[in-house]
């Protein structure tokens, strides 16, 4: 994974339990990266292609009792689908490529949640995106509670897991934050959106050396 990219564009990540508030700090860097004319597109996981899509239906429903294994390799194959069709092509054009959820969260959800062989779980994204690393990850770092009050009323699949099971996610993103400091940066997101965004803005400029 410390393969150094080559790609012309630029490909940042955002992570964390659910409820984090990742999704809204994506929303407002692509924003952000609009009003100051970047090329710019937001995917999100599993998702953004057609299959993938639908592949996210069936890993959300509550309905389906999906094998840990199963889960792992559906997962996966969405991100073969959508680094392929979108990731990929995007990167070569010199595009900024902002993705809410990407490896780092089957390392989180499958390895450290559904305790899969991490080793095995790391070797399938290398193969799913044929090798690609994101250039920044944010991490949002939350208390569980908090999390927890900031879901929907309808948790799906994976929301409702143990606690005990959230509890392992979150640890296992702390790890890949302790481990990939280079690339990934914890942040607490407990603050208000707008004051976790300043940080995020601050790591990006540097990052992506905006003035
Ligand atoms: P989202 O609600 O943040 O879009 O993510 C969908 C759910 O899928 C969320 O509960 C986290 C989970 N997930 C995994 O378990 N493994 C993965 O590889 C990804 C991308 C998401």
């Amino acid at each position: 994974m410390k393969k150094q990219n080559k790609h012309k564009g630029r490909l940042i990540t955002f992570e964390g339990i659910d409820g984090c508030g990742k999704s809204v700090q994506a929303g407002k860097v692509f924003n952000y990266l609009k009003k100051l004319k970047k090329e710019v597109i937001l995917l999100r996981e599993p998702g953004s292609t057609p299959v993938a899509e639908k592949l996210r239906k069936i890993l959300l429903d509550k309905k389906l009792d999906i094998p840990d294994l199963t889960e792992l390799l559906l997962y996966e194959a969405a991100r073969s689908e959508l680094t392929a069709l979108k990731i990929r092509p995007l990167l070569a054009n010199g595009a900024v490529v902002l993705c809410d959820r990407f490896y780092d969260s089957t390392t989180a959800y499958q390895g450290y949640g559904r305790k899969l062989n991490i080793k095995m779980v790391k070797s399938l994204h290398k193969i799913a995106t044929g090798n690609i690393v994101p250039d920044l990850t944010f991490v949002f770092d939350v208390d569980l509670k908090t999390a927890a009050s900031r879901r929907g009323k309808n948790p799906d699949r994976l929301e409702s897991q143990s606690l005990a099971f959230h509890k392992r996610v979150r640890r296992g993103f702390q790890e890949i934050a302790r481990t990939e400091k280079r690339r990934v940066k914890l942040i607490d997101s407990s603050p208000l959106p707008d004051m976790i965004f300043e940080q995020v803005k601050a790591i990006l400029k540097r990052k992506l050396k905006l003035t």
